[in-house]
């Protein structure tokens, strides 16, 4: 495989919440580039082993890797068991991620709780053990430019308000502030951390908001590029960041939003 087919050759890649949406399409376009994958899922063994299979059939490898990102010691123990079998690790992608929506005055503790610990406290613990490996590997001359690549899942609600879903949006504001934070701690080590905020892309987690018409229209209108975002829009976006055709970017957030942070409202208007 050459470079520009397979960015990823020789890569050892760990994508988190993988058994389905995003996180599937990011595995399997990994591992097209090349790159050896670490399916992590919660439980969804049918649906990862699917994956796992479609990879094998394009002549790619995945592992299928069971943890409960909010829990230390499942993150730890899924990076020691991923790296005592490929001998090391070049992506992470912090992609698990929930919502529990509620208006405020009714948001229960436990939705507040869930949210902050898969989608922030997830990131941090298994961006630490992937900061942990890279740290002890350093830059190897023929795999990348970088000793590692973190990429974490935001969202547009990182900067958009979202009644409704306040425990979502604290949750994508902290991943933007982690990100950063990290990003400027590490890059002296030669580790790209960067992020993804993905607009509405037609997955389970929003199906209500794009899978009848009369809802599509109403969503539509806060779309300027005229269309629901695809996940395969949102893999590209990983795959060029996990690559080293994004060597001098860290410490960045990609929207892929087809302009939903372009404020749509205000264009005739204001
Ligand atoms: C949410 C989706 C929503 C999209 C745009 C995402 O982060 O998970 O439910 O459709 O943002 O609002």
């Amino acid at each position: 495989m050459d470079a520009r087919n397979a960015p990823l050759a020789g890569q050892k890649a760990i994508v988190t919440g993988a058994s389905s949406g995003i996180g599937a399409a990011i595995a399997r376009a990994f591992a097209a580039a090349g790159a050896v994958v670490g399916v992590n899922h919660h439980g969804d063994v049918a649906a990862t082993q699917a994956i796992i299979d479609d990879i094998a059939r394009a002549g790619g490898k995945g592992i299928a890797l069971a943890a409960d990102v909010s829990v230390e010691a499942e993150v730890q123990a899924m990076v020691r068991d991923f790296v005592a079998r490929e001998g090391r690790l070049d992506i992470l992608v912090a992609n698990a991620g929930i919502q529990r929506d509620a208006l405020f005055a009714e948001m229960r503790l436990a939705d507040w709780q869930r949210v902050l610990d898969v989608n922030l406290t997830g990131q941090f613990l298994a961006a630490r053990e992937a900061v942990r490996c890279f740290l002890k590997q350093g830059v190897v001359e023929g795999v990348s430019r970088a000793a590692g690549k973190i990429i974490c899942m935001s969202s547009v609600h990182q900067v958009i308000p979202w009644a409704g879903h306040v425990n979502y949006a604290a949750s994508k504001g902290g991943v933007m502030l982690l990100m950063q934070s990290l990003a400027q701690e590490v890059a002296p080590h030669r580790i790209r951390v960067n992020a993804i905020a993905p607009g509405a892309i037609e997955t389970a987690i929003n199906r209500p908001a794009w899978s009848t018409p009369e809802a599509l229209k109403r969503l539509l209108t806060l779309i300027p590029y005229g269309r629901a975002g695809k996940v395969d829009d949102i893999a590209k976006a990983a795959l060029w960041l996990a690559s080293d055709e994004s060597d001098y970017v860290t410490g960045t957030t990609l929207f892929v939003d087809g302009g939903m942070t372009l404020y749509p409202a205000f264009a005739d208007n204001g």
